[in-house]
C-alpha cells in the first residue's frame, strides 16, 4: 500500500479539510470567525480554560466550542501511530474501529482522513471503515453528525465509512458491544487527570482484550505534558511485563524505572482556522507544534522496532568521550527539524529518569546519505559510526560519521 503522500503531509503540516472547517462554522450558524458574537467568543475561551481549572472537565454546555478549538489541534495526532502501523503493513483495508471518549470526533476524523488519503493514493483498492464511537456526553453526537454530514461529501468512491454512536460510560461495562470485534481500539485525551481518570485504565484496557480481532491494536494518545502521562506510563509498565498484550510502539524497552516519555509533535501552523482564532484573541499565540505522546499495544507480539542494541557505546557513558568519536545505537525519542539541522533526542535504555542525549545531524550531512528525513522519527532505531561527543549529553555527526536507520 502506498503511503508517500501521508508521510510528506504529516511531516510538513497540513490544514484541516475545508469540509470539516465548514462543518465547524455551521455549528455556530457562521461562515467565518468574523460572524462570532461576543458571547460565542467568550464561550470558546471558556472551553479552553476548562483544562486549566484543576477540576474534571464538564463538556455539556461547551461541546461546540470544544470542537472548534480542539478538533483542529488534535485531528492529525492519530496519524503518527497509524504511520507506525502502516510501516509494518498493519493497516487493514476493511477495518472495524472502536473509539471511546470520541468527543466531537477529533481523532475519528483524523483516522478517516488517513484512510481518505490511502484511498486517493491507492485507487485500485477499496476501503471500508466501520466505527463504533463511545461517548458519555450525548451532546457530542449532534456535533459529530453535523461535521460528518459535510465531510463525507468529499470521500472518494473507493472509501466507505459507517458509524454508530453509543452514549455510554466506558468504565461502566461493555455489554452493549457484545459479539463485536475490532481491529483498532482508540482513545485520545481520555486517560488523564482532566477526565478524572486515576486508576481505571489498566482494568479498562484488559476488558478490551477479548474485543480485539487477531493481529489488532490499541492506540492511546495523550497530551505531551509530564503530569498528564501517568496513565500511559502505568499501562506501559503493566503490559511490558504481561503476556496479554505487547508494546508495539513507540518504544518497547522494558526499563520500568524509565520516565522518558518524550513527546511526538504535530505541526499546527498551517491550520487556517487556528490562525483566525488567534486573530480574534480566542486562541493564545502558542507554538506552531502541538506535543503529544502515544502508545500502541498489540495482541500478536509484533513490535515496530527491536530493542536489541549491541556493540555500541552506551549513551550513559558518552560523558567520558568528550571530543572523541564513538559508535552508538539508539532509539529516536523526538525529531525536530530546522533549516540547518535535524535535532534528535535519543535513548538506548541505559538512561534513567529524565536524562536525555541530543544528537545533531546537519541537513547537509543527511543529504549526503540515502536516508529520507521522514524515516528518522519517533521510534526509529538509529545506528551511527564515528559520531563526535560535543558535551556530556550531546553528539554531533559530520562527513566522517556513518548513519544507518532501521525500522
Ligand atoms: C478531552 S476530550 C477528548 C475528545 C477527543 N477524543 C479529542 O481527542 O479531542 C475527552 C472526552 O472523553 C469523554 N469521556 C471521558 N471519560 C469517559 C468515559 N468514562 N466514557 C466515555 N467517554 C468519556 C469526555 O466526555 C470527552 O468527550
Amino acid at each position: 500500500m502506498k503511503i508517500d503522500k501521508i508521510l510528506n503531509t504529516y511531516d510538513n503540516g497540513v490544514d484541516i479539510p475545508k469540509s470539516i472547517e465548514r462543518g465547524l462554522f455551521k455549528l455556530f450558524g457562521a461562515n467565518n470567525v468574523d460572524d462570532f458574537s461576543e458571547r460565542t467568543q467568550e464561550k470558546i475561551r471558556e472551553a479552553n480554560k476548562m483544562f486549566y481549572s484543576g477540576r474534571v472537565a464538564e463538556y455539556s454546555k461547551l461541546c461546540k466550542e470544544y470542537a472548534l478549538y480542539y478538533l483542529p489541534v488534535n485531528m492529525y495526532k492519530v496519524w503518527k501511530p497509524l504511520i507506525d502501523l502502516a510501516l509494518k503493513n498493519q493497516i487493514k483495508e476493511d477495518a472495524s474501529i472502536l473509539e471511546f471518549g470520541c468527543g466531537p470526533g477529533s481523532s475519528t476524523f483524523g483516522l478517516i482522513e488517513f484512510y481518505r488519503f490511502l484511498a486517493t493514493e491507492n485507487k485500485e483498492r477499496s476501503f471500508l471503515l466501520i466505527l463504533s464511537l463511545i461517548e458519555k456526553e450525548n451532546a457530542f453526537k449532534d456535533v459529530f453528525d453535523v461535521l460528518f454530514e459535510e465531510y463525507q461529501k468529499a470521500f472518494p468512491s473507493n472509501l466507505k465509512v459507517k458509524y454508530k454512536f453509543y452514549n455510554n460510560n466506558v468504565f461502566e461495562g461493555l455489554d452493549f458491544l457484545r459479539n463485536k470485534k475490532f481491529d483498532i481500539i482508540l482513545e485520545s485525551n481520555v486517560f488523564n487527570l482532566n477526565e478524572g481518570v486515576f486508576d481505571e485504565e489498566i482494568e479498562t484496557i484488559k476488558s478490551f482484550v477479548s474485543l480485539l480481532n487477531e493481529h489488532s491494536s490499541i492506540i492511546m494518545i495523550e497530551p505531551g505534558k509530564d503530569e498528564m502521562l501517568n496513565s500511559l506510563r502505568k499501562i506501559k509498565n503493566y503490559f511490558s511485563n504481561s503476556k496479554i498484550l505487547n508494546i508495539f510502539a513507540p518504544c518497547c524497552c522494558k526499563n520500568s524505572n524509565c520516565q522518558q516519555y518524550a513527546a511526538a509533535a504535530v505541526k499546527t501552523n498551517n491550520i487556517e482556522l487556528l490562525q483566525d482564532l488567534k486573530k480574534i484573541d480566542v486562541k493564545s499565540k502558542d507554538s506552531d507544534y502541538h506535543y503529544f505522546e502515544y502508545l500502541i499495544l498489540r495482541n500478536d507480539g509484533l513490535v515496530s522496532h527491536t530493542n536489541n542494541i549491541t556493540n555500541a557505546t552506551q549513551l550513559n557513558e558518552i560523558k567520558d568521550y568528550l571530543y572523541q568519536r564513538v559508535d552508538i545505537e539508539a532509539n529516536v525519542l523526538v525529531a525536530m527539524v530546522t533549516d540547518q539541522c535535524l535535532m534528535l533526542k535519543i535513548c538506548d535504555g541505559s538512561l534513567l529518569n529524565k536524562n536525555k542525549v541530543e544528537l545533531y545531524i546537519p541537513i547537509a550531512v543527511l543529504n549526503k546519505t540515502n536516508i529520507n528525513r521522514t524515516e528518522i522519527d519517533r521510534g526509529a532505531k538509529i545506528r551511527i559510526k564515528k559520531v563526535k561527543g560535543i558535551s556530556f549529553n550531546m553528539l554531533e555527526c559530520d562527513e566522517v560519521s556513518r548513519i544507518e536507520i532501521e525500522r
